[in-house]
């Protein structure tokens, strides 16, 4: 056993690599997955009622997307791959993540469209038309904030950004505290104890 956390940057353990099966918006994957990354050995259930509830890009969308904390990819994957012109841009902080989310995007025939980097190395000028995540909430509430203050003002105009957090672990909060800082918030879903937050400028 290591200290290794999901959010680890460069995880020591071995990788033990495995397969990861789901459904979203009427199509089945298989990604890589491997120890040492978050929900390595099943698609997490707060990015399930994500795919689920919120409106995946339309099959025209030609983005630039950006997935926050890409992990193995899934939210990625499904996003390359229900708009397929889309770039869909992929950042973690995490190495391996990082390497799996690749794999993937060559696993779903988009790796020319999707962009995995760490997020120091997202060039400064890319805007989005939408931001994905299943945010980091367990590196602490002032570095989720910072997280969200990083990435949503790249958002376009008519960007619209969806995030899905677990009730229990601050969902009301952070809605909140997106109103705070001005962003418009509606809950679109709510299930599992999970909240699906829209947000817009
Ligand atoms: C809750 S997991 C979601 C992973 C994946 N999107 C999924 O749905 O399975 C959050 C991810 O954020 C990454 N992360 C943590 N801090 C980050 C940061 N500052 N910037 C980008 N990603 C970060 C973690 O390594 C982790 O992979």
């Amino acid at each position: 056993m290591t200290g290794d956390h999901y959010f680890t940057a460069e995880p020591t353990t071995a990788a033990r690599p495995r397969e990861v099966e789901f459904s979203a918006g009427g199509r089945d994957y298989t990604l890589a997955s491997a120890s040492g990354v978050f929900s390595a050995n099943r698609l997490d259930p707060g990015t399930a009622v994500l795919l689920r509830k919120a409106d995946l890009p339309a099959h025209d969308t030609t983005g630039p997307l950006l997935d926050i904390g890409c992990g193995f990819g899934p939210i990625t994957c499904v996003l390359a791959t229900s708009a397929p012109a889309a770039t869909v841009w992929a950042v973690d902080v995490n190495e391996r993540a990082r390497e799996l989310t690749a794999a993937n995007a060559a696993r779903v025939g988009a790796a020319d469209r999707v962009r995995v980097v760490a997020p120091d190395d997202l060039p400064a000028d890319v805007t989005f038309a939408q931001i994905w995540s299943n945010p980091p909430i367990h590196i602490g509430k002032g570095e989720l904030h910072g997280l969200l203050h990083r990435w949503l003002p790249r958002l376009t105009p008519d960007g619209v950004a969806w995030l899905v957090v677990a009730r229990h672990l601050g969902g009301d909060s952070l809605h909140r505290w997106l109103v705070e800082q001005g962003w418009q918030v509606e809950r679109h879903a709510s299930q599992k104890g999970y909240r699906v937050l829209r947000v817009t400028r």
